[in-house]
C-alpha cells in the first residue's frame, strides 16, 4: 500500500474552512454567518482520510453507478461483519442491511418492532432520534432518567417503566449527549431486563470508534448469543470517518424473521431508500484502510476534549464533565440566569459561537440547564471559541 501523502495531523492546516463554508450544514459552517464559529452538530471539520477519498474517485473513474444489491455490497456487508467480530459479535453478511444512515437504520429497525399502542423506553437525556424514531413507528415512549452529570442509570426507574405493552429498549452507546461509555455491568443489568421482559434491545453504537477515555467499549449483543438474538445492533461512518454527507450506516439483525421485517420496512426492496454505490465503496474503504486515521483522530479527541470539559469548568456557573466517548461535551450553565435555548441563543449573538442548547426537543426534559458543544475540530478553532466564551463571562460581573 502506497503511504499516506496527507499527514494524519489534526490541526488548523487541515481545515479549509471556505470548503467548510459551502458544504458543512446542519447548524455548522454553510449555515452560520461568516464570523461565528459553530459547535453544534456531531461532525467533523477535518476531510476524510486519504484512502477512502481515493477509493471513491476510483470507483467513479471506473464509469458504472448502478443500483446496489438489496442488503448492500457483500464485500462491505462482508467488512462490517469483520468489524463486528473485533467487538465480540458474531454475525453473518445475510443479516446485515446497509441503509443510508445510522438514523435510517434505526428508523427501520423500530418500525419493525414497534406497532402504534406499543411502548418503548428509552433514557432522558439522549439523541432525539431514539425517541422520535420510536414516534415515528407510533409508540409511545418512556424515558428513564440518567445522570446529566455523570451519565449513571437508575436502574429502579427503568424497570418500573416495563409493562406488558413494552416491546423496546433503545440505547445509545456512548451515549450522545453525555459521552458517557456505557458499563459491562451496566449493559448486564439492561439485557436481564430485555430477558426478564422480553423486550428487543436497539444499540444504536454510531459513537463506538470514538473512545477517549479508560473505559472500553463493549456492545451488548456481544454479553451472550441469547442477548445477541434480541439485539439490533446499529451502526455508521459519520462520527469517526467524516462521511455524515455520505449517508450510510447499517444494522445487524440476528433474529431472521425480524431481520426480514426490518428489510420490508426499510425501502430497499421497492428501491425507495438504501445507501448509494459511492457511499459503500466509502464505507468498505473505511472499514478497510481508515484505520490508522481514525485512529490518529482519537488521538487528537483525546487531549482536545478534557482540555475543553476543563477550560469550560473554569468559567463561573459552568461544570463540564470530562465525556469517556464521543468528541461531546455537555457541560451543565447556571451563568446569566437564562434558560438552555435564550443562553444559546444569546452566545451565539454576543461571543459568536453556536452551541446547542440542551433543549427538551433535542434530548429530553433533564438536558434543562445544559449546552451540547461539538469540537470534532483543531485545537485552535476551540481556543479561539473559549476565548470568545470567557470574554462573553467576563462582562458577567
Ligand atoms: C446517537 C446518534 N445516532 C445516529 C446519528 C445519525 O447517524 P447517521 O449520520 O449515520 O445517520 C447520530 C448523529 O448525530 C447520533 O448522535
Amino acid at each position: 500500500m502506497a503511504p499516506p501523502t496527507r499527514p494524519f495531523i489534526f490541526d488548523d492546516t487541515q481545515i479549509d474552512r471556505s470548503q467548510l463554508r459551502k458544504t458543512a450544514f446542519n447548524l455548522r459552517w454553510a449555515t452560520v454567518e461568516e464570523d461565528v464559529i459553530p459547535l453544534t452538530a456531531g461532525e467533523m471539520d477535518f476531510p476524510i482520510a486519504e484512502p477512502v477519498s481515493e477509493a471513491i474517485q476510483r470507483h467513479a473513474r471506473e464509469g458504472y453507478l448502478g443500483y446496489c444489491p438489496k442488503l448492500g455490497f457483500e464485500t462491505l456487508r462482508e467488512a462490517i461483519c469483520e468489524d463486528l467480530s473485533n467487538r465480540s459479535i458474531s454475525a453473518s453478511p445475510d443479516r446485515i442491511l446497509v441503509l443510508d444512515g445510522a438514523a435510517a437504520a434505526l428508523k427501520a429497525a423500530c418500525r419493525a418492532i414497534l406497532n402504534p399502542g406499543d411502548e418503548a423506553v428509552t433514557f432522558d437525556p439522549v439523541d432525539f432520534l431514539l425517541p422520535h424514531c420510536s414516534e415515528l413507528a407510533g409508540a409511545k415512549v418512556l424515558r428513564c432518567p440518567v445522570s446529566p452529570i455523570d451519565g449513571s442509570i437508575n436502574f429502579e426507574a427503568l424497570e418500573s417503566l416495563i409493562s406488558s405493552k413494552t416491546k423496546a429498549l433503545l440505547i445509545c452507546n456512548p451515549h450522545n449527549p453525555t459521552g458517557r461509555v456505557l458499563r459491562k455491568e451496566e449493559l448486564s443489568a439492561m439485557a436481564n431486563l430485555a430477558e426478564k421482559h422480553n423486550l428487543t434491545i436497539i444499540s444504536d453504537e454510531v459513537w463506538s470508534e470514538i473512545i477517549i477515555g479508560t473505559i472500553p467499549m463493549t456492545s451488548i449483543a456481544s454479553l451472550s448469543d441469547e442477548i445477541r438474538k434480541r439485539t439490533i445492533t446499529i451502526s455508521g461512518f459519520s462520527k469517526s470517518d467524516g462521511l455524515s454527507g455520505m449517508r450510510v450506516g447499517y444494522l445487524h439483525c440476528e433474529n431472521e424473521t425480524i431481520f426480514n421485517k426490518i428489510v420490508d420496512f426499510s425501502g430497499v426492496l421497492d428501491t425507495t431508500s438504501g445507501a448509494t454505490a459511492l457511499s459503500q465503496v466509502a464505507a468498505e474503504a473505511a472499514l478497510k484502510e481508515g484505520g490508522p486515521w481514525r485512529s490518529s483522530f482519537v488521538e487528537h479527541l483525546k487531549s482536545l476534549v478534557p482540555y475543553t470539559a476543563d477550560q469550560l469548568s473554569q468559567l463561573a456557573g459552568v461544570d463540564c464533565p470530562k465525556p469517556e466517548g464521543t468528541f461531546l461535551l455537555f457541560p451543565s450553565v447556571s451563568a446569566f440566569d437564562m434558560d438552555c435555548e435564550s443562553l444559546a441563543e444569546f452566545i451565539l449573538t454576543e461571543a459568536r459561537v453556536a452551541v446547542v442548547p440542551g433543549a427538551e426537543r433535542w434530548f429530553g426534559s433533564r438536558a434543562k440547564g445544559h449546552l451540547r458543544l461539538s469540537v470534532a475540530t483543531s485545537r485552535s478553532v476551540v481556543d479561539a471559541a473559549l476565548e470568545r466564551l470567557s470574554a462573553l463571562w467576563g462582562q458577567q460581573s
